[in-house]
């Protein structure tokens, strides 16, 4: 680890994810000049320097560091020239292949893939760790003690959760609840960044150490990561305590509360006029 809290490398897969739009029918990503040159949409997020490997997308704390690269924000970009039902329509044909997916150990022991839940068009998206028992039986995320108390927090800062995208770092429940492994989170990804470039956000909030470490390419823990602004591919992001922990220790309420105060804030300040 490296101990000044820079984030190392850990951007979306762009090559990943613009395959799945591909594999989806959208060619139109490959012709959209957005997907290379300055575009408005990419300078209006910050993410001027296009053309640059995805590879070297940085994630960066916000004003701090600026993220070199072509990354989500392109595909993000590029995904714009859709229309919502457009990208509804390819959010749920990347679900209907997540539900078929087999590429890593978790497709053994799930009952269901869980996708991701919410609007296609939300100006939030909370991303957890993993599915647990409730949400492989169901088949939907965050439906569990923990979903209901995440429930009521999007509802404090006037999100109710149909407004909301709800999605986890891996969509296959590990068995025991332990943490997803690292292979498992890598054959998980390209989902995810399919989902935050179709459904773009103007703010992703990372619940707990696992997405905030997996989306930040970071090992810090969550009380060094909460208390800024990060950018995942241009987006916004914050990182507070997973409702999980806030059951165990109701002490993390307050500062949990904190931060989707900030959130709210920020999201009312990227509303359109
Ligand atoms: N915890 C998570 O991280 N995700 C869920 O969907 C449920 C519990």
């Amino acid at each position: 680890m490296r101990d000044d809290g820079e984030i190392a490398a850990g951007g979306v897969d762009l090559a990943a994810a613009l395959r799945y739009l591909r594999d989806l029918g959208w060619d139109v990503v490959y012709r959209h000049p957005a997907a290379g040159a300055s575009s408005p949409a990419a300078r209006a997020s910050g993410d001027e320097a296009a053309g640059a490997s995805p590879r070297t997308t940085r994630n960066a704390r916000e004003g701090v560091a600026t993220p070199p690269a072509t990354s989500a924000t392109s595909l993000g970009s590029a995904a714009s020239v859709l229309t919502a039902p457009e990208r509804a329509s390819a959010l749920e044909q990347l679900a209907a292949e997540a539900r078929g997916c087999e590429r890593c150990d978790l497709a053994q022991s799930r009952t269901h893939v869980v996708f991701g839940c919410g609007d296609p068009d939300a100006d939030l998206m909370v991303i957890g760790e993993g599915p647990g028992a409730r949400e492989d039986r169901q088949g939907l995320p965050f439906v569990g003690p923990a979903g209901e108390l995440l429930t009521r927090i999007l509802l404090a800062i006037d999100r109710p959760r149909d407004r909301v995208y709800i999605a986890n770092i891996v969509k296959c429940r590990p068995p025991q609840n332990r943490d997803p492994r690292p292979e498992e989170v890598a054959a998980c990804r390209s989902y995810l960044d399919g989902q935050i470039a179709l459904v773009r956000p103007r703010v992703v909030v990372a619940l707990g150490r696992v997405a905030a470490q997996t989306l930040l390419g970071s090992d810090l823990p969550v009380g060094r990561l909460r208390g800024e602004w990060w950018q995942i591919s241009g987006i916004p992001l914050r990182v507070t305590y997973h409702p999980a922990a806030l059951l165990r220790d109701p002490g993390l309420k307050r500062p949990t509360w904190e931060d989707m105060k900030i959130v709210r804030d920020r999201l009312g300040e990227l509303a359109p006029a």
